[in-house]
């Protein structure tokens, strides 16, 4: 089957398409015929290095994680699924290798898929609903709170708005844009064009900010969060976890950041969500498998609204 590898830290050049044996399941895997895998900006960071600590020397590696397909066979203590159905599912993000033709997974890592979505927004919307949801879960918000949202035209960021909205919560979107423009179709309560304004003049306090984008540390955030307000970052530093222990301990308002991990109760709600048509993501382009350079360029390039998916 084709993989998609690379075998030392670097760019995009030192991906390769190879042809591998089909994995064998143990008893309790099920194999899956993938019919599309997401990309997310993790796999371009674990590639350049920047995790090595955690993703260790070990080589070949294989890349991404979000993926929608068909099952293909069942392993014989695996009762919950049978041939033909179709799943959608997320690797674990450190080690995920989805960009393959075939995945053994056990079956926690996937759900039944619905009918009413594509293979591709399946893939698309896993990292994003997950992320989101734990870090709304996180700002302990209440109905009518409000929330700084910076990078929400991204993949997290757009679910952060969609189900900041399904909860009642009053969203600031800080985008550019195309992307932008896009995200109005949610109705965010007010949208800032950071090319044009700095989040940080703001007059208005927020009862949690979403850190998204990479450029709003806690230390400018900080004025912008109403007293007890949480800020809520995706981009753990060694520096920022140590800096968050200690603002924590003198604190009113509280620095957290997030590890998102999925499991079956979120896999669940994203599945039903989508099912009855709650919540949506733009695919901004496809790509097939031997395109990989190419979609990997397209989608870390970041001008083209939504998630950028390979078909396989
Ligand atoms: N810790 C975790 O568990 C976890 C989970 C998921 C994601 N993440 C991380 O969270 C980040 C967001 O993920 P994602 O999938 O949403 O990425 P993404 O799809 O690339 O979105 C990033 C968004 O940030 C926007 N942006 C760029 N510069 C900005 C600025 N100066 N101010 C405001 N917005 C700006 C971009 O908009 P433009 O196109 O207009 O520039 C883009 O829409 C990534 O770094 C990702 O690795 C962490």
């Amino acid at each position: 089957m084709k993989k998609i590898v690379y075998n030392q830290y670097g760019n995009f050049d030192q991906l390769q398409l190879v042809a591998v044996d089909i994995p064998k399941i143990q008893e309790d895997e099920l194999l899956i015929s993938v019919k599309a895998v997401a990309i997310n900006p993790l796999d371009w960071k674990k590639l350049e290095g920047q995790l090595k600590i955690i993703t260790g020397k070990k080589f070949p590696k294989g890349i991404a994680f979000d993926f929608s397909g068909v099952v293909e066979k069942v392993g014989n203590s695996e009762n919950n699924y049978k041939v033909g159905d179709e799943v959608f599912g997320t690797l674990d993000a450190m080690k995920g290798e989805a960009l393959a033709e075939y995945l053994a997974v056990k079956s926690e890592t996937i759900y039944p898929k619905p009918n009413n979505v594509s293979f591709e927004t399946a893939a698309a919307v896993l990292t994003g609903t997950t992320t989101a949801k734990l870090l709304l879960d996180k700002s302990k918000m209440k109905i009518g709170d409000s929330v700084l949202i910076n990078g929400a035209s991204g993949g997290v960021g757009m679910m952060a708005l969609e189900l900041a909205t399904l909860k009642g919560f009053k969203a600031t979107v800080v985008a550019s844009g195309e992307g932008l423009n896009y995200i109005q179709k949610w109705n965010p309560a007010h949208s800032i064009d950071y090319k044009k304004e700095n989040v940080v003049n703001l007059p208005l306090k927020y009862n949690a900010i979403l850190e998204l984008a990479g450029n709003l540390p806690y230390s400018k955030a900080k004025s912008l969060l109403a007293p007890n307000g949480i800020y809520l970052s995706t981009l753990p530093t060694p520096i920022d976890m140590l800096k968050s222990f200690f603002n924590n301990l003198v604190s009113s308002k509280k620095h957290i950041i997030i590890q998102a991990k999925p499991n079956q109760a979120i896999l669940k709600e994203t599945s039903e969500l989508l099912a009855q048509n709650k919540i949506e993501i733009p695919i901004a382009k496809t790509f097939g498998i031997q395109e990989y350079k190419e979609a990997y360029q397209f989608a870390k390039n970041g001008r083209a609204v939504g998630k950028v998916v390979f078909l396989l």
